[in-house]
């Protein structure tokens, strides 16, 4: 195993490698953008990881590893049209760089070029698990839409949609790699298994930076979430229990309706009880790494990995 440092720069040399066409220039340059050294890549780093914790060699997994990060930055095209986000990476979204219909289409192609590195030199259910995982993403961004405007939102709902748009993905890369590895139905589960119980932490951990993150550091937009009237964590937990339906019922707008929306959430402690809600998951994330019986070197790979979801600050 190497470093999940080693893996993300491994990643990205492989991404400078892809020879995207230059013309047009109005649907390739969007996305050599999009793909910028600028992401975490933490899908792909999994990916490695998995296939190499199972000895198999990483860069024979590398098609797979690109695909998923492809199909990762194509729902954020699309997901920051959605979403009216002004900012990603610390630089305007595609859709403010250029326009609504360079985010839909250049996000169409990268789709497809997602499909394409998946397929390559994959048995049929690696696409098939790929296949399933996209579709998931779709219904759990339909449900966080739907979520918007609606203020009778449960726990349960909340993390049903993000095992969705958040976790299905990141189970998806991890079993892929595992089934790269040929890896048994058992462990090619496991394996999904940690990658869904990882990204509940890590869309829990993104709600909570959305409000309570450094914008530069974040590189995304602070308070968005709660413009948009997101049902995060946070929020359906302060409806139930402290008194925000009667700070919305105020109208407030823009950064004062953040503001009066952050101090609830902290007059109510919500901002350190998430910490332990986050650390629920990541515990269920280790189970996985136990039951999987890796060796101690590929088991501390994966349970570091989660461990620093919870602090990430970006
Ligand atoms: C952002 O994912 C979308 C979420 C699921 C919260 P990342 O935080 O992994 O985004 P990049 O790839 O590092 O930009
Ligand atoms: C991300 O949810 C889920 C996706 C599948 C893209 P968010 O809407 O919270 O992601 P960010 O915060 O914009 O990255
Ligand atoms: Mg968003
Ligand atoms: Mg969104
Ligand atoms: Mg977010």
């Amino acid at each position: 195993m190497v470093s999940p440092e080693k893996y993300a720069a491994m990643v990205n040399e492989a991404i400078d490698r892809l020879e995207l066409p230059a013309q047009p220039a109005g649907l390739y340059e969007p996305i050599r953008y999009a793909l910028s050294q600028r992401g975490k890549r933490i899908r792909p780093v999994f990916t490695l990881a998995a296939a190499q914790s199972l000895g198999f060699d990483p860069q024979e997994a590398m098609s797979q590893a690109l695909g998923v990060e492809m199909f990762h930055n194509f729902t954020l095209l699309h997901d920051d049209v959605m979403d009216n986000s002004d900012t990603r990476h610390g630089r305007p979204t595609v859709h403010r760089r250029w326009n609504l219909p360079t985010a839909i289409l250049s996000g169409d192609a990268m789709l497809t070029l997602a499909g394409q590195l998946m397929g390559t030199d994959a048995p049929y259910p690696i696409v098939e698990c790929f296949n399933h995982a996209a579709m998931e993403v779709y219904e759990g961004q339909q449900y966080d839409m739907d979520f918007e405007s609606r203020d009778d939102v449960t726990e349960g709902e909340y993390l049903m949609m993000i095992s969705k748009k958040t976790g299905a993905l990141l189970g998806a890369a991890c079993q892929i790699g595992a089934l790269r590895a040929a890896a048994s139905e058992e462990t090619a589960r496991d394996f999904y298994q940690f990658g869904m119980n990882y990204g509940l932490a890590f869309q829990l951990r993104d709600d909570y930076l959305d409000t309570f993150g450094d914008a530069a550091t974040f590189g995304k937009p602070i308070g968005g979430d709660i413009l948009n009237e997101k049902k995060t964590w946070l929020w359906i937990k302060a409806m139930k229990e402290g008194n925000l339906a009667q700070i919305l019922a105020k109208g407030l707008q823009g950064q004062d309706k953040i503001n009066a929306v952050r101090a609830e959430y902290q007059r109510l402690g919500l901002d350190t009880e998430i910490e332990r809600h986050i650390q629920h998951y990541i515990d269920a994330a280790n189970d996985c790494i136990t039951r999987l019986s890796l060796p101690a070197e590929e088991a501390a790979f994966f349970t570091s990995m989660a461990a620093s979801s919870a602090l990430r600050r970006k």
